[in-house]
């Protein structure tokens, strides 16, 4: 259940409360008796910066501001994690609500503290007999500097992230690619963008071919989506196009995905896919004035009687010819379509976000995104520090020319794999070669999805990557 986020003005008494702080001597401003002062002053310098009272009816925390050895963006990720800590300790005792308090003007820690905290409410329940919900049902901000924007703002990209999360952690027994349509349909209603969805029929049309190969193992049919989002005030003349990668399945197909249990989790293969609608969602809340188109293929990639096989050649929208020499290396072909497609908005910037190769996660694993792309250095320095202020941060990789090789075919254009090494990378080239404008891609085969246990804030199952950060940047952009 999402919590209720809200502005008070003013701190409520004997409530759960979290104070943030920005030196020791500040709890002085909320505790006068001595031993509880002597208490939380002992555990801020013993217990890692936060201090815990059981003040029976009420729990009451203290939380330092992280020390000079942490940058600004790293004191923010910190300041989630603490959130997370103290979102357990609150559910031990059952707490319903918590109030968040500073006394800085400066607003960005708190709502980092009370980003980690809701972050970390996150159930997907769907699926079982006892739906009762063990998380908060409000959580308010109070601070000099907050208002009611602030904790607005804070609910519709939590909101979204969530949103996202749910639609990973959908099987694809639930969510083939007409649902998800289906799915971003009602969202578009409810948020206010538009959509359009290609069914196979207009994907013939289309000589989407990419798209049309990876889908004739699957006896579902494909989608190709296609969101749109423009302010009447927009500060772009030229969309930014998103593109998210939606495998809503990938076994492989009859290039089976070989390691044991490595198909488990591929369910998750539509974490590009759930980012873009995410963002719609929270833009299109926000109203941002910008023009935003999103474009999303959708497919399962299974083994049918009718899959593609490996040594196939397949002739893509763009009219380039492909080998598929693998064709676990589904998801650059149904991108190039749509990367081909986004010509005709003349787009200012293309982004695409996909989970697009285990490469990706094994050379920097969970803790980033690899990216790598055309567009200039201002935009890529905008994107990359969007990451660092959300901690959903990226690793650019490079284009070098040289790489242009590893990917050419004896008997077609390109072939759909390279050589082990620079999995990331060479999945990059094929994607360039059906670009026309300036374009980054965000392969999130990492962070997209945590199995087992949980990822502090960040839950377990999707984790909506790509959500914060795209908010993060296109806020900026907007200015
Ligand atoms: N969906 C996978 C990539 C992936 C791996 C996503 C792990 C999330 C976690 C992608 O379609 C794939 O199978 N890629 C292959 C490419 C290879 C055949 C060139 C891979 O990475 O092994
Ligand atoms: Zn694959
Ligand atoms: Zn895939």
């Amino acid at each position: 259940m999402m919590p209720e986020i809200e502005f008070l003005k003013q701190a409520l008494p004997n409530a759960h409360t979290v104070y943030l702080i920005a030196a020791i001597d500040e709890i002085k401003l909320y505790l006068t008796e001595p031993k509880a002062l002597e208490f939380a002053r002992t555990h801020l310098d013993l217990n890692d910066g936060v201090a815990h009272l059981n003040l029976l009816d009420h729990q009451l925390y203290f939380v330092l501001v992280p020390n000079e050895t942490y940058s600004q963006e790293e004191g923010l990720e910190y300041l989630r994690k603490k959130g997370y800590d103290i979102s357990k300790n609150l559910a031990y005792y059952k707490a319903k609500a918590v109030q968040l308090v500073t006394t800085s003007g400066d607003t960005k820690p708190l709502i980092a503290l009370a980003e980690g905290l809701a972050l970390s409410n996150y159930q997907f329940l769907k699926y079982k007999s006892d739906k009762t919900s063990k998380s908060l049902h409000s959580i308010t901000i109070t601070g000099p500097g907050l208002s009611a924007k602030h904790a607005e703002d804070l609910y519709t990209v939590i909101e979204a992230v969530f949103k996202a999360r749910d639609l990973v952690n959908e099987p694809v027994i639930y969510l083939t690619a007409e649902q998800l349509s289906h799915e971003i349909g009602d969202l578009a209603d409810q948020y206010g963008f538009s959509l359009e969805v290609l069914e196979k029929k207009d994907i013939q049309a289309y000589k989407m071919g990419g798209l049309l190969a990876v889908n004739e193992g699957s006896p579902n049919p494909p989608t190709f989506n296609i969101l749109e989002y423009k302010h009447a005030k927009a500060a772009n003349t030229h969309p930014i196009v998103l593109i998210g990668k939606g495998v809503v399945y990938d076994t492989g197909g009859l290039s089976l995905k070989p390691t044991p249990g490595s198909m488990d989790s591929m369910k998750c293969d539509m974490a590009g896919a759930a980012a873009v609608i995410g963002t719609f969602m929270a833009v299109a809340k926000a109203q941002l004035p910008i023009h935003l188109v999103g474009l999303i293929p959708a497919t399962e990639n299974r083994p049918d009687g009718n899959a593609i096989t490996p040594g196939d050649v397949i002739t893509m929208m763009s009219g380039k010819t492909v080998e598929v020499l693998n064709t676990d290396a589904e998801g650059r072909l149904i991108l190039a379509d749509a990367l081909h497609f986004a010509e005709r908005y003349e787009p200012s910037l293309i982004i695409d976000l996909a989970t697009l190769t285990g490469a990706a996660a094994r050379a920097i694993g969970k803790e980033g995104i690899v990216f790598m792309g055309t567009a200039d250095a201002d935009t890529k320095a905008q994107l990359t520090e969007a990451g660092m202020q959300t901690c959903e941060r990226l690793v650019e990789f490079p284009l070098w020319r040289e790489y242009e090789d590893y990917m050419k075919s004896d008997i077609a254009d390109l072939k759909n794999i390279g050589p082990a090494e620079a999995g990331a990378t060479t999945a990059g080239i094929f994607l360039k070669h059906f670009t026309t404008y300036p374009w980054l891609h965000l392969d999130i085969a990492g962070p997209a999805f945590k199995e087992g246990g949980e990822w502090n804030y960040r839950g377990k199952g999707g984790t909506g990557i790509g959500v914060r950060l795209l908010c993060e940047f296109l806020n900026e952009f907007v200015g």
